[in-house]
């Protein structure tokens, strides 16, 4: 046993100095790298942006869920005047001139004509209220909507008792939305809601989004918000209102009526023909987040279960 004697290292276990300085920078770089991985995400979300809105905070009516990013809800969209995958109307939306825009009344109201988006929206004290939406093809977001209610607007134009229905349609302008000169639907985009169920004051107006003017692809200046239906309900971009004594035939009814009822409450038990309703994933979850469960009518059983009562709610799906 020699304590003393240095321990022996064979030559082929010496780094030569070149070799030994160059692993030496090249760890200092790899711990700098790892350092700023650490203090900055390498893929930040985009911020908000647009003009900034004043509104009120409506807690009373705002799940406690967290929201969505501004980039999953302005990049991750359904529009289909703007082309029919996720991404494209975030990159189209451009072309649409959401200003100056008017709105046109008719039917079976005391008020009727066309009206300025000021006109219409300035009476209009705004709110933010955190929803949750349901996309009919098993996605969800949570989403900061500022709007206010329909029915608040409905009212001005004092409807008659023969208004039973209300139909909502879409800017039709193929130079503005490019996905309008391919047939994918029967263009302008249609939607109704029941009276009672338009004048719910869960039924919103949404003119923003984070607090900022909504953004072309949520469906600027103005679209419906209907939280405890199928997305496809809330339809974006309106540019007339029509009050109608009949059930109107709504764009998705036309295209598949087996598939998109007028009702589109959504409904865990009631499954779309090609795809089952019973869960959902939430966009932006983690990777290996399992699917949720769909609640009955999106959560808001409670607010709205009154409207559909002695209803088989298989048959009016
Ligand atoms: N409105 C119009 N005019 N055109 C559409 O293609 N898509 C609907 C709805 N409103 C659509 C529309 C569908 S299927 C959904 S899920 C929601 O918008 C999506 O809204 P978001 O992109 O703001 O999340």
């Amino acid at each position: 046993m020699s304590r003393n004697r240095p321990p022996r290292v064979p030559p082929s276990e010496i780094t030569p100095p070149d070799v030994h300085a160059a692993r030496r920078r090249f760890l200092q770089g790899a711990g700098a790298a790892l350092g700023a991985l650490a203090a900055a995400p390498v893929l930040a979300d985009a911020q908000p942006t647009g003009m900034p809105l004043t509104f009120r905070r409506n807690a009373a009516f705002s799940t406690t869920e967290p929201a969505n990013s501004w980039q999953d809800i302005t990049t991750y969209n359904n529009f289909y005047e703007f082309g029919t995958d996720k991404s494209s109307p975030s990159r189209l939306a451009d072309w649409l001139r959401p200003r100056p825009w008017s709105v046109t009344v008719s039917g079976a109201a005391e008020v009727t004509g066309t009206f300025t988006l000021e006109d219409v929206l300035k009476p209009h004290a705004l709110e933010e209220r955190i929803y949750r939406l349901r996309c009919v093809e098993a996605w969800s977001m949570v989403i900061p909507w500022v709007g206010f209610p329909l029915g608040d607007l409905l009212k001005r134009f004092r409807p008659t008792a023969a208004a039973k229905f209300v139909e909502f349609r879409t800017l039709f302008d193929p130079k503005q939305m490019p996905g309008q000169r391919l047939p994918v639907l029967d263009w302008p985009y249609v939607e109704g809601l029941r009276m009672d169920e338009a004048m719910h004051p869960l039924t919103i107006v949404a003119v923003g989004l984070y607090g900022r003017v909504l953004p072309n692809q949520n469906g600027a200046p103005l679209r419906l918000v209907v939280p405890w239906k199928y997305g496809f309900k809330s339809i974006k971009s309106i540019v007339r209102i029509h009050f109608a004594e009949k059930r109107p035939r709504t764009s998705w009814e036309r295209a598949a009526p087996d598939e998109y009822g007028f009702f589109a409450n959504v409904n865990p038990e009631v499954d779309h023909p090609r795809w089952s309703q019973a869960r959902e994933r939430r966009i932006g979850a983690g990777l290996f987040e399992s699917r949720r469960p769909t609640l009955p009518f999106n959560g808001y059983a409670e607010q709205v279960a009154s409207l559909y009562r002695g209803m088989d709610l298989r048959r009016f799906f």
